[in-house]
């Protein structure tokens, strides 16, 4: 079992897009990839067509101590997904209590669930620190940071380094944290300078296929599907194609 956590400094940049897409073409290649919704905006699940009446999710099985078995759908883009549940205001508070007072809640949840040792969990966070990011970056394997080409995102590389630096770096089963631009606009001279920059800032660890700005992910949540099967032709479906390879290789690595 691979644990990759999505996450990011900023809102809106795109990790749930890219969790979403990239567990869709990682599965296709063959990969078994469940997605886990750790945001309480409970978003993710409209990517993959869940019904949006059902209000069931982690966070309620949490609160009833029943198993996150009961609350793993399958969906029709051979990935399952966990949503996070729709909450109230009072049973987000009771959750993130008990998160702060239980700090191997996530680890002992997946270990219960996952017993394939080939598959993958991908986990969507909500942006910037929070106790759900700790839960997450305590036990993720890989991490990937979504950053877009802008000013604002590339100041927030120390503070994002210092949390993998935390949370991650002393850890054996820590493998490496990547990071991947998205809403890349190969137009706008600024988003070329700001890519040339974290190029040389993080080498390697910068993923080396930028994620297209591109209407079609946009869409394709529209019609609560990916965008490979909404617009398999696109650009960004294509970014993100590549993108599942080169993720591939690095948890072949991990799982081996
Ligand atoms: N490459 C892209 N091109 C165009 N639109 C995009 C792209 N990536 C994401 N979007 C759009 O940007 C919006 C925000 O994306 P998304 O919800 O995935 O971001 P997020 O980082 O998960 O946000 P939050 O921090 O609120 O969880 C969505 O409308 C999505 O369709
Ligand atoms: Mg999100």
């Amino acid at each position: 079992m691979t644990v990759i956590a999505v996450i990011s400094p900023k809102g809106g940049v795109g990790k749930t897009t890219v969790a979403v897409n990239l567990a869709s073409a990682m599965a296709e290649n063959g990969r078994v990839v469940r997605l886990v919704d750790m945001d309480p905006q409970n978003a993710l699940r409209l990517h993959l067509g869940a019904d949006p009446g059902d209000v069931n999710g982690l966070v309620h099985q949490t609160l009833q101590q029943s198993s996150w078995y009961y609350t793993e759908y399958d969906s029709a883009y051979g990935v399952s997904f966990i949503p996070y549940g729709r909450v109230s205001e009072v049973e987000r508070i009771t959750f993130e209590a008990y998160l702060s007072q239980t700090p191997n809640w996530l680890r002992d949840n997946i270990a219960e669930l996952d017993h394939d040792p080939a598959g993958l969990t991908i986990i969507d966070t909500p942006p910037g620190p929070s106790v759900y990011v700790q839960q997450v970056l305590s036990i993720a394997n890989l991490v990937l940071v979504v950053m877009i080409p802008d000013a604002g995102s590339y100041a927030t590389l120390p503070a994002i380094e210092g949390l993998l630096d935390y949370y991650c770096a002393h850890r054996s089963d820590f493998y490496g944290s990547y990071y991947v631009l998205n809403q890349f606009d190969a137009e706008h001279p600024l988003n070329r300078d700001i890519k040339n920059v974290m190029q040389n800032t993080l080498g390697e660890r910068l993923a080396p296929h930028s994620i297209h700005r591109d209407e079609s992910l946009s869409e394709a949540l529209a019609f609560q599907q990916p965008a490979a099967n909404y617009a398999p032709h696109s650009q960004a479906v294509d970014d993100l194609a590549q993108l599942a390879v080169w993720l591939e290789n690095k948890v072949a690595r991990v799982a081996r």
